[in-house]
């Protein structure tokens, strides 16, 4: 990160890909050299993006970090909510935006229950993502299959409202084609080009075959969609510590000052925003939300 906290790195835009009605993805090219030469950031970590003169909002690293080399760029995926969002998908290729981070902490160290990747070995993951829930989990797909021999077998669940409101289309095309990639997806309302499952994401778990102790589920999409897949995960034996999640909170500083995204004790831009299931029960226990 930035050595002021608080002062974004310049980055131009390089592409833009419109997934959906109100979804794009953008390719963030930093401008320094020096930012490009140290610039490190692991799958579930997010950053504030700036858009000059409008605001700035936190959003996942879509990409994957290179296995080596240099970061030129990173990709977030952005649905227009508000002021910042709709104001980012106003810009440009070519436009300049600012980046802070990367920020809070990561998939991989959560789910290794402190030991990192090796707390992972012989686990199977499982990936489980509803409409825009699906970005943060790409930047962790797309690293565990650049590492194939270590994550030889992987399921993904994805599931949509219509098939306009699948993101990453062509990328969903090339994980179903892979080998020892189980991979399902369904939509919760399908039209005449749809063909494939109709239902809700949960449904899918009939499809497939789950070895509890064995298992480590990342799971993000919709508050109420990550309810019902905990359940569903919970009663099929997966361990609490097995189940990993994020959290959304509204943000300002990013960084640990500002309290905004306080719960309990944490704070989600910190301590998160990637929690596992036994870590959330506490939390919301201590903030007397319901678990
Ligand atoms: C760690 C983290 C990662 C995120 N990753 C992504 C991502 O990859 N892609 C993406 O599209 N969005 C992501 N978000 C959500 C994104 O930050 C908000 O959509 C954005 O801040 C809205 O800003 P705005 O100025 O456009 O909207 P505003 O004008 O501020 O608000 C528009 C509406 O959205 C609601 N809103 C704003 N922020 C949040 C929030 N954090 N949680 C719930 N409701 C909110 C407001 O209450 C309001 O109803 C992430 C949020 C967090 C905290
Ligand atoms: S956003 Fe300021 S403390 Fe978390």
């Amino acid at each position: 990160m930035s050595a002021q906290v608080y002062l974004p790195y310049l980055t131009r835009i390089t592409d833009i890909v419109e997934e959906t009605a109100d979804v794009k993805t953008f390719a963030l090219a930093f401008l320094e050299e020096q930012v490009k030469e140290t610039f490190t950031y692991r799958p579930g970590q997010f950053v504030e993006v700036s858009v000059f003169g409008v605001g700035e909002a936190p959003f996942g690293i879509s990409s994957s970090p290179p296995r080596e080399g240099r970061v030129e760029e990173i990709q977030i995926t952005v649905r227009a909510m508000g002021s910042v969002t709709q104001a980012l998908h106003r810009l440009s290729v070519g436009d300049l935006v600012g980046v802070r981070g990367p920020l809070g902490n990561d998939f991989l160290s959560v789910a290794g229950g402190g030991q990192g990747e090796e707390g992972l070995k012989g686990k199977r993951p499982l990936f489980v993502g509803g409409g825009i829930g699906l970005p943060p989990l790409r930047s962790l797909i797309n690293y565990l299959l650049d590492r194939r021999e270590k994550y030889p077998e992987i399921t993904i669940l994805y599931g949509a409202r219509t098939p306009g409101d699948r993101v990453y289309k062509s990328e969903l095309k090339e994980w179903a084609a892979k080998e020892r990639i189980e991979f399902l997806e369904t939509v919760d309302v399908g039209d005449e080009t749809w063909e494939g499952n109709v239902g809700l994401v949960t449904e899918l778990f009939d499809q497939i075959e789950i070895d509890p102790e064995n298992t480590v589920a990342f799971v993000c999409g919709p508050p109420i969609m990550i309810h019902f897949v905990i359940l569903r995960l919970l009663e099929l034996k997966v361990p609490e510590e097995a189940i990993i999640s994020t959290l959304e909170r509204h943000m300002k500083c990013g960084v640990g000052k500002c309290g905004h995204c306080a719960i309990g004790h944490k704070y989600v831009c910190t301590d998160g925003p990637v929690f596992s299931y036994a870590q959330l029960r506490e939390l919301q226990w201590q903030s007397g939300e319901r678990p």
